[in-house]
């Protein structure tokens, strides 16, 4: 069905960061926004079709203006949506009671190593059905909407057992053709060393190679292949099996790496070519260059860090050292329960150290080309999916600026409205 063209006009500032989508920005590339002030974009059956100033498109378009829906964006910024590269999205339950024992004095890898941690939820996550699982997942991306995202990757990781990864990754599945955000599938199989292999995590490594990786490959259930590269988790060698077995099976590699100890996994990350390394809190030097010279994207989780009261990742240095930064809310229940991507953008800046300019490309086309979708998303440039964020500020400096806000005004999904005044509609 042919829908009506949509014209966004007068935007105070049109943030469009063209020129990225070949390769992620970098170095100062990460500040160039490309801002076209008083900007427009018309859009034709969910995709951008042309992009100038207002006056330009104005009489370009003006034979078709009357049969168009025109949105008046007069002092608000029109912006790419956002992009989350990185959530645990399908879970069930929550863990608020491990959070008041943190607060306690206990920590993550205490908790997780007493059986509790992913252990908690992945009981939780077993039990439920697929039916309870979508319905409170897809309140999740309700949010995520309301806070301007319109696509997100959602790891697999709760189960451990094929029963209960196979039902997330569906679920997954479900949410991505019955909602409006996008969701890119990763297998997380070795999230964890399941409490039944305990004693034998090398036979548990076994069944994700020679089990789980061909039947995710075959049914096509996920693009990537993930895993929890830690000390007391998987060992590098282990992480390094996982991942290069995926790759034989087509499973693009993505690594939790150097959350908690210093473990050589940004080392690995390049080694193995990983899409994205991510957390990297305690990555060294050697193997953030290493990430850099392979263009592997470090993915920074500024939430994690709050939430688990450790120093968050050095990004400033990650930039200036030439690594390529995307930035996500990790949302998952045990160490970043959020749905905040404006928060998560404020943290960049205020304990990484990016700019209110690396933040926007961070969460962004970089976020877009973590999750290897940058050819039709995470920038706005004729051809590209018009997927638009419509934020209620006069310049984008101010959406790191006022913190812990929400300025969402309008997202448009694949050239539908989807949210209008911040409601859902
Ligand atoms: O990215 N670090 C490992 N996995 C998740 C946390 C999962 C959980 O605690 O439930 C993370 O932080
Ligand atoms: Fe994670």
């Amino acid at each position: 069905m042919q829908r009506r063209p949509l014209f966004i006009e007068n935007a105070d500032q049109l943030i469009t960061l063209q020129g990225h989508s070949d390769r992620p920005a970098t170095h100062k590339a990460m500040s160039e926004l490309s801002i076209i002030e008083k900007g427009a974009l018309w859009i034709e059956n969910g995709e951008i079709i042309a992009i100038g100033t207002s006056e330009d498109l104005r009489t370009r378009y003006h034979s078709k203006l009357e049969i168009a829906d025109v949105i008046d964006a007069t002092g608000k910024v029109v912006l790419p949506g956002l992009v989350d590269p990185h959530t645990h999205l399908v879970f069930k339950g929550t863990r608020e009671e491990e959070f008041n024992m943190r607060l306690n004095g206990a920590t993550y890898m205490e908790i997780m190593n007493a059986g509790g941690g992913i252990h908690s939820t992945t009981s939780k996550t077993r039990e439920a059905n697929e039916e309870e699982l979508f319905s409170e997942s897809i309140k999740r991306l309700d949010k995520f909407l309301l806070h301007g995202v319109t696509t997100i990757e959602a790891k697999s990781g709760y189960g451990m057992d094929w029963e209960t990864e196979y039902k997330q990754l569906k679920v997954a599945k479900q949410l991505d053709e019955s909602h409006p955000i996008d969701v890119v599938r990763t297998f997380m199989g070795a999230h964890a060393v399941p409490k039944e292999y305990k004693e034998n995590p090398d036979a548990f490594v076994e069944l994700v190679i020679h089990e789980m990786l061909p039947k995710v490959a075959k049914e096509k259930l996920a693009e990537f292949n993930d895993v929890f590269c830690e000390r007391g988790v998987f060992t590098p060698e282990q992480s390094r099996l996982i991942l290069e077995v995926g790759k034989t099976f087509g499973l693009i590699p993505k690594i939790h790496a150097d959350e908690i100890e210093p473990y050589e996994g940004a080392e690995l990350a390049a080694e193995v070519g990983a899409i994205s390394a991510d957390h990297l809190l305690k990555a060294s030097e050697k193997g953030i260059k290493a990430m850099a010279e392979k263009g592997v994207i470090g993915v920074l989780l500024p939430g994690t860090a709050l939430f688990l009261m450790t120093e968050a990742a050095n990004g400033r240095k990650m930039i200036d050292l030439g690594l390529p930064v995307a930035i996500s809310t990790d949302c998952n229940p045990g160490s970043s329960p959020t749905v905040s991507t404006p928060l998560i953008m404020n943290l960049a800046c205020l304990h990484m150290g990016l700019t209110p300019a690396e933040v926007i490309t961070a969460s962004t086309i970089n976020a877009a080309h973590a999750i290897n979708r940058a050819h039709e998303i995470g920038s706005l440039e004729t051809g590209k999916k018009a997927d638009v964020l419509i934020a209620n500020v006069s310049n984008y400096m101010q959406l790191q600026y006022h913190f812990g806000m929400n300025h969402t005004d309008t997202v448009i999904k694949n050239g539908m409205v989807v949210v209008k005044g911040g409601v859902r509609c």
